[in-house]
């Protein structure tokens, strides 16, 4: 490694000795382990949510470990973390890494915790080696990729790419218990929050974003393939329904009479599903994720229902007719039922996003570097990054997890490909430091 300890360093000469790159991952596995035990549901599962004591104290360990590796630290309005490491021409643009440490209810430990730890261990490797960054390389934990508390999904990302529409829709955002987003944001001691547009960026404030995260699906595994590189992000599109009918007494109303709010609901997840099979594409999915009834109660008809729907594909047309073909089926059920349909709303349509050729070809070099087997794909999940594209050229390092389960406790990643994941991480970075 003393290879490294020269300034500045040429490309070639630091890849060729990049193969020794060594991941510490007991404390690699400590960390994960760690954070997996801020939770609000027991172990193996994890549920952290947006500004929640967990979210609080998952974010203060991120920042310590971020100070521990001797990166400067700030975060801005909304809890984005950024943990940088100068480069030594801190006038160019920096590179940036990251992902998010926000659990859906009941999920697992890997989720984008391994982008986040991942990160500042990949950081913590170049730093061992010698080598001295060019551009600084900026590591970020991105608030709320789940939509879990507000029903929006990548928040903190959508946000640092400019969302003037997110930053609008935020002043009348509140939650399940009707806490309005400025006000669990302040209570977690961001007293800044309206100040949304402090947080976008500018174009270019960044030349690359990589993320590393577990694939979520089966394939790497299935084809014993160390590394996923990602070459687009699925559009994904999420809907809010509620209907609304009279209610009554489950005994006293009968069959005829009836406008049973819980039905609609049930008809249209049944459409949906029905709508993203005629599709006749195995690449379009949809899920209602979220059905509720209200009051609730085994001698009451739903007098309403509230459905959330998730509809995704990687043709952004074919999402969209989808989407078309759930909004006719729901005024139809409404007609014919005769609910009310009180709220119809696209909370978010997001067009896919495409990997910069560049970022794709620096993560090849770094794999076949590290003599490690690789293949491309989608990633049919969204990311951070489907955002972060919309400002800088972006790629992602996908690691194989077990069986592809994501998004439940039994999610899993070795913490060899972990270590992987992270060397290819360092190697990509340091190449993209560099140029
Ligand atoms: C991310 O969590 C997703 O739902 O794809
Ligand atoms: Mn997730
Ligand atoms: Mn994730």
């Amino acid at each position: 490694m003393e290879d490294f300890s020269g300034y500045p360093i040429h490309e070639s000469h630091f890849s060729n000795s990049f193969s020794s790159l060594s991941v510490d991952t007991e404390t690699l596995q400590k960390q994960i382990d760690e954070l997996a035990s801020f939770s609000d549901s027991p172990s193996p599962s994890v549920t952290r949510i947006l500004y929640t004591e967990k979210d609080l104290l998952s974010r203060r360990y991120i920042k310590n470990l971020m100070e521990v590796s001797g990166l400067s630290v700030w975060e801005d309005a909304v809890g984005n973390i950024f943990g940088r490491w100068n480069g030594y021409k801190p006038e160019l643009a920096p590179v940036s890494t990251g992902s998010h440490t926000d659990a859906i209810p009941y999920s697992g430990k890997y989720d984008g915790v391994v982008g986040v730890l991942g990160a500042i261990e990949a950081i913590n490797v170049l730093k061992r080696s010698g080598f001295k960054p060019k551009r600084s390389l900026d590591v970020i934990m991105f608030t709320s990729e789940e939509p879990t508390r507000f029903g929006i999904s990548c928040l903190g990302s959508r946000l640092l790419a400019g969302s003037e529409e997110l930053a609008k829709q935020l002043k009348k955002t509140v939650d399940g218990q009707n806490v309005s987003f400025f006000d669990s944001a302040k209570s977690a001691g961001y007293v800044n929050v309206e100040d949304l547009s402090t947080v976008f960026l500018e174009k270019g404030s960044y030349s690359a974003f990589v993320e590393l995260h577990i694939e979520q699906g089966p394939i790497l595994e299935e084809e014993a393939t160390s590394i996923g590189i990602v070459t687009a992000i699925a559009a994904p599109a999420s809907i809010k329904v509620n209907f609304e009918g009279n209610g009554g007494h489950a005994g006293a109303v009968l069959m005829p009479k009836r406008n049973d709010a819980g039905l609609a609901a049930a008809e249209l997840a049944l459409a949906v599903e029905k709508h993203v099979l005629e599709s006749g594409s195995i690449d379009t999915v949809g899920t209602v994720g979220i059905l509720e009834l209200h009051p609730g109660a085994i001698n009451s008809i739903p007098s309403k229902s509230h459905l959330a729907i998730d509809t995704r594909d990687i043709d952004e047309e074919r999402r969209n007719s989808v989407i078309d073909k759930i909004y006719q089926s729901a005024l139809s059920i409404s007609k014919r039922r005769g609910v009310k349909l009180s709220e119809y709303k696209i909370v978010n349509q997001d067009p896919p996003a495409l990997c910069d050729d560049l970022i794709i070809k620096a993560a090849e070099s770094a794999s076949q570097e590290l003599n490690l087997t690789y293949k491309k794909m989608i990633s049919r999940a969204y990311h951070d990054s489907l955002f972060m594209a919309r400002v800088t050229p972006m790629g992602m390092i996908f690691i194989p997890c077990y069986k592809g389960y994501s998004h439940k406790p039994e999610e899993f990643a070795s913490i060899a490909h972990i270590a992987d994941g992270v060397k290819v991480l360092a190697l990509t970075l340091a190449k993209l430091s560099l140029s």
